[in-house]
């Protein structure tokens, strides 16, 4: 073999939140030859396989009894230009946030809105990254995927990932079928300004900038995050812990009864989201400290790891919360990270 698979290796610095846990077997892949052959001796020695990109949407709750497969290609390629558009095609292994940056430096543009997201390009289309406006979706323009069961590797155009918020076919039919190995994006020469989301324009504004470049715009984005979220490298946590629930407008005027102030944003005629940390924040958990993990005190959203928890611990509370919430409000909080 051309790569090494590793025993009873920790899997501590390849999650965010900072877990301990660790598994059987372990390979860093770099190649579509060695992820093939590396799925293949999984195969044979009838072992499950977990897939790891950047780690940072992960809550590792056991050991993994079988071959975690670090996703580690890089490259980042130019398939063409014209006066208006660069398509480029970039490796699932290569760190998203770097990306972003090498964009910008390039004044290729599209993403500054989605700067500082923690985790590698290959986890943009897995579950369409967003912040601040934009998601990857409005970028993406093809995914290539290792095809585990066809072993070999396939496509598809950004329309067929059926991508939604926080959604994609990745998630569902093609779940624990498809490795994503590449990703090509469409960008813009042509800036367009996304700065009407969130704090972005008060923060500009303070810059004493009314007419921004999308430089600008990965600043001011950067500066929130740094100061909403915590910095994984610092305190571990996966991002966001829930998604913003979708309800029925019922529900939501049934909310608005007794909090009349309640944040929303209209989807339709019928139904209305509502961000989960409000709801997290309503019910009384914000700040949480259970001693080894907690709710960050900055932003319900995100749960956290003071040091030595364990993922069943974080597990528990985020279910403590979900129930609470569902008592409180009737709402059900969906997890956004993936639970093994
Ligand atoms: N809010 C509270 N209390 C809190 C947190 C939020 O009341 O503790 C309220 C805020 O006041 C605001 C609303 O909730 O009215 C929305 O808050 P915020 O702008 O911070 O965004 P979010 O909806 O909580 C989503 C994404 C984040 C993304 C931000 C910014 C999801 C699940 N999360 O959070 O994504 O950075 O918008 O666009 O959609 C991630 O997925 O890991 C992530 C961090």
């Amino acid at each position: 073999m051309s790569f090494q698979i590793l025993k009873n290796q920790s899997l501590k610095p390849y999650n965010t939140f900072g877990l301990d846990e660790s598994c059987a077997f372990f390979a860093t892949i770099t190649t579509l030859d060695e992820l093939s052959e590396a799925l293949r001796w999984a195969n044979e020695g009838r072992h499950p396989v977990l897939i790891l990109g950047g780690g940072s949407n992960l809550l590792l709750t056991r050991r993994f009894e079988g071959l975690v497969v670090k996703i580690a290609n890089s490259g980042k390629e130019v398939i063409s230009q014209t006066g208006e558009e660069i398509i480029l095609k970039v490796a699932a292994g290569e760190n998203w946030h770097s990306f972003v940056l090498f964009t910008l430096a390039n004044y290729w543009y599209g993403l500054e809105n989605l700067s500082l997201i923690p985790g590698n390009v290959g986890a943009a289309p897995m579950q369409n990254i967003g912040a601040y406006g934009a998601e990857a979706r409005q970028s993406i323009l093809e995914v290539m995927y290792w095809d585990r069961d066809a072993d070999e590797l396939k496509s598809l155009s950004g329309e067929e990932c059926r991508f939604g918020y926080r959604e994609s076919i990745f998630k569902h039919e093609l779940k624990e079928k498809a490795v994503i190995w590449s990703v090509m994006f469409r960008l813009s020469l042509i800036p367009n300004i996304k700065a009407d989301y969130g704090d972005i324009r008060k923060l500009l504004n303070d810059w004493g900038i009314s007419d921004p470049a999308p430089e600008d715009v990965s600043r001011a984005v950067i500066q929130i995050r740094q100061s909403k979220l915590p910095d994984p490298a610092e305190l571990g946590n996966a991002g966001s812990f829930f998604k913003n629930p979708v309800v029925e407008k019922a529900v939501y005027e049934s909310v608005k009864k007794n909090y009349p102030q309640v944040p929303h944003y209209e989807l339709d005629e019928a139904h209305v989201k509502i961000p989960a940390g409000w709801l997290i924040e309503t019910a009384g958990w914000k700040g949480k400290d259970l001693g080894t993990h907690g709710v960050h005190k900055k932003q319900a959203l995100v749960l956290v790891n003071y040091g030595n928890a364990k993922g069943n611990e974080i597990l528990a509370l985020s279910k403590a919360i979900q129930a609470d919430v569902k008592e409180k409000f009737g709402i059900d909080l969906q997890a956004e990270v993936n639970v093994i």
